[in-house]
């Protein structure tokens, strides 16, 4: 059986802040499903619930080199059997993983630099032996440097492979060339070595993509982007280098968990009926105090961010509020999108709230109950939203970026193909043209309107086609190294 080890920052239902730990939530199920051994590792951090640290078996105490210091090392297991049986790892140590948070440390370079080289401390004593490290974004990024550097040589990591996925390439994890011997570890010789050097500094992100095996993305669109500059955040020239490891698999999602059949959080379960539909948009509107009112409900739920497409949106946000809709934002972020948005709703009571806060349960009724879902970001790499919108018959309304462009396509007249609607630039005119396009068909065409939401709703986003795609790039790698073990002798023969 293919044995694969989940190494992440985060991990829904533990530690989350966005679609990482949504992805390392429930990628490794998905595997599971296909027989695959998929395992997780993540930081023991203090915010886990209480009632899955009480379940924490410790299982090693270690000690982990941080340079030249040695530091504590906890490894503890969870067997969670009501989640498909993923055996969850965590690694534990009060000083670096017990603060509130995940991140935002001055000392982020020594936590992640200490987990990185903890996990594969912690490998021999985990009653599993993995085929594949599965790195995601910066945090984990000195994995595959670091089982270069100090493991490659043990007989049980000789034949481990690594895979780095990018989930954002805008966080890099960059620190003063300083950490590199004091808390990496490493040589100097190592300061001009291409793994990890970034402008005279250290980039954990760079020695991911340069040390691991294969590299992924989470869209194919995404995995192309970020070659150019506008996208590449100073790392095009290295990914366009590294192109022939680097491939893109879109995400999915959960599809056990967002079922408006089951979904225990919406007013009223349905598959594809649209008066089920209009009764959860109604009780939505009780709810936020806006006039029951047949009028389109259109809705973001999202980080309020710049990646998010914040600026556009707030550009015309007073036109959009002079059209005949009713406007609802969940979600916290950056305070100068947080203020526009609480001035505008207060100066718009019949028709805009903004509920500046992170809620899962109010994201859920606001996917159910709303008619146009808005996610005009400046760069997407997947996206996760989009796909929740678009199981519960919520038209997107997207900028073609990233893994929006390849899971939304715009509604085209002539084929009747289309599941929501979406535009190419950056700008935030055609952002509202778009919008306003989709309520004109909400408004006068009705059976148009019925038939994109029934196309939205046969998408298929579940995890099952990409799961199918790690398997393959797992076996590929695998089967590479069986192919370096064929050739060898031969080498041997012809060299004799
Ligand atoms: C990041 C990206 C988002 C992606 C998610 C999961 O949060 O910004 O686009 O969906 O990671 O891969």
């Amino acid at each position: 059986m293919l044995k694969v080890l989940f190494i992440a920052s985060e991990c829904d239902p533990f530690a989350k802040t966005g679609g990482l730990g949504d992805v390392v939530g429930s990628l490794p199920l998905a595997l599971r499903k296909m027989r695959i051994d998929a395992r997780v590792i993540i930081p023991k951090y203090g915010n886990i619930p209480a009632e899955y640290k009480k379940e924490m078996i410790h299982k090693k105490t270690l000690t982990i080199p941080v340079g030249w210091r040695n530091q504590y090392g906890g490894l503890e297991i969870l067997d969670v059997m009501d989640r498909d049986g993923v055996p969850y790892y965590f690694l534990d140590n009060e000083t670096y993983f017990k603060r509130d948070g995940l991140y935002g440390y001055y000392d982020e370079a020594e936590r992640f630099s200490y987990f990185c080289r903890g996990v594969l401390e912690c490998i021999p004593y985990m009653d599993f032996e993995p085929q594949i490290l599965h790195c995601n974004d910066w945090q984990t990024g000195l994995v595959p440097l670091f089982l270069k550097e100090f493991y490659k040589d043990k007989p049980l990591y000789e034949k481990m492979k690594t895979v780095f996925t990018i989930h954002n390439l805008k966080y890099q994890g960059i620190f003063p060339m300083e950490v590199l011997n004091d808390v990496l570890g490493l040589d100097q010789a190592y300061s001009g070595y291409e793994g990890i050097e970034f402008n005279s500094n250290v980039n954990f992100m760079k020695a991911g993509i340069v040390s691991s095996d294969m590299v992924t993305t989470v869209s194919k669109t995404y995995s192309q982007e970020i070659k150019l500059p506008y996208y590449g955040e100073n790392l095009d020239g290295l990914l366009r280098k590294y192109e022939d490891k680097l491939q893109g698999i879109v995400n999915g999602i959960d599809y056990n968990k967002y079922n408006p059949e089951t979904d225990p959080h919406i007013y009223v379960n349905y598959r594809s009926s649209i008066t089920k539909k209009e009764q959860n948009k109604a009780k939505l509107q009780e709810d936020l105090g806006f006039p029951i009112e047949n009028v389109p409900v259109v809705a973001m739920v999202s980080r309020l961010t710049s990646q998010k497409g914040l600026d556009i949106f707030v550009h015309i946000l007073e036109e959009l509020l002079s059209l005949d809709l009713q406007l609802v934002i969940l979600g916290t972020g950056d305070y100068k999108y947080e203020q526009i948005l609480r001035n505008a709703a207060e100066r718009h009571p019949q028709k805009m709230r903004a509920l500046i806060m992170f809620n899962e349960d109010l994201a859920c009724k606001i996917y159910a109950s709303s008619d146009l879902y808005l996610m005009p970001s400046l760069f997407e790499p997947c996206g996760l939203s989009q796909l929740i919108a678009l199981r519960y018959g919520s038209l997107p309304v997207v900028r073609e970026t990233g893994g929006l462009q390849d899971t939304v396509t715009s509604y085209n007249e002539k084929t009747g193909e289309g599941n929501g609607f979406s535009f190419t630039n950056f700008n935030a005119h055609d952002f509202l043209h778009t919008i306003k396009r989709a309520l004109s068909i909400y408004n006068d065409h009705k059976s148009v309107w019925n038939k994109i939401v029934k196309n939205a709703l046969k998408s298929n986003f579940n995890w099952i086609g990409s799961a199918k795609k790690y398997q393959q790039l797992y076996e590929t790698l695998l089967s590479d190294q069986a192919d370096e073990r064929d050739s060898s002798p031969s080498k041997i023969l012809r060299i004799g």
